[in-house]
């Protein structure tokens, strides 16, 4: 792991309290979709290889994870992805507001016992922070296999004036949404799995 940390990442890290403008981490530039929460980076693999045109800003706090990425962008030569190794909250916070063209986060920790719910990503001063960081036509991606997480975010979600959902409630599961490895979990345990996306109006 440590190899993977000293060797490999200083070619993909970006410093999550001063990155710069998302699309200038990539030459030539591109637009940027962020993930939040990429756990083993399976789902940023994939997305990055489907879309070599799209760059992916990538945050996590979890260092097992951050070196599991940096080895495999190193082993596909992918040069489309960018990581940053931290909170999620204080990497947008120090980006320029309309500067992604997305934000997704595939299974946040879904922090299930009502006094940890204050811990989740999808919450209204959060939500309306990472919406300002959008473009206008921006999409914002969220995925839960936690049922009453799923309530909330369409709540959040909905009564946020920057945002307009693209269903009237949950999309059906996009094909093109690598499984990951919690939704597999999830879908084991026999629990459901909900998309919410919405756009940056
Ligand atoms: C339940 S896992 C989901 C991982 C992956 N998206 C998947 O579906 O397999 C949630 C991930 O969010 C990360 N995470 C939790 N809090 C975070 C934060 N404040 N900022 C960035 N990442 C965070 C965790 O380290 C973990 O990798």
């Amino acid at each position: 792991m440590n190899d993977a940390l000293d060797e490999l990442l200083p070619r993909y890290a970006v410093a999550i309290e001063s990155p710069g403008a998302p699309s200038d981490l990539f030459d030539p530039p591109l637009p940027v979709v962020l993930e939040i929460g990429f756990g083993m980076g399976d789902a940023t693999v994939t997305m990055a290889r489907l879309e070599p045109d799209r760059g992916i800003l990538a945050v996590d706090v979890h260092t097992r994870g951050i070196a599991a990425l940096a080895r495999a962008l190193d082993s596909e030569a992918l040069t489309n992805v960018r990581v940053a190794h931290g909170d999620a909250v204080t990497l947008v916070e120090a980006l320029p507001e309309g500067c992604l063209a997305g934000i997704r986060a595939w299974f946040p920790d879904p922090w299930p016992k009502a006094r940890h719910h204050k811990r989740r990503l999808v919450q209204p001063v959060t939500l309306t922070l990472l919406a300002s960081r959008l473009q206008s036509g921006g999409t914002m991606h969220f995925a839960t296999d936690w049922p009453e997480y799923a309530e909330q975010m369409l709540e959040v979600v909905s009564a946020e004036p920057t945002l307009r959902l693209t269903s009237t409630g949950f999309t059906p599961r996009p094909e093109w949404r690598p499984m990951t490895r919690y939704e597999k979990a999830g879908l084991t345990a026999g629990r459901p799995v909900a998309d919410l996306i919405a756009v940056r109006v």
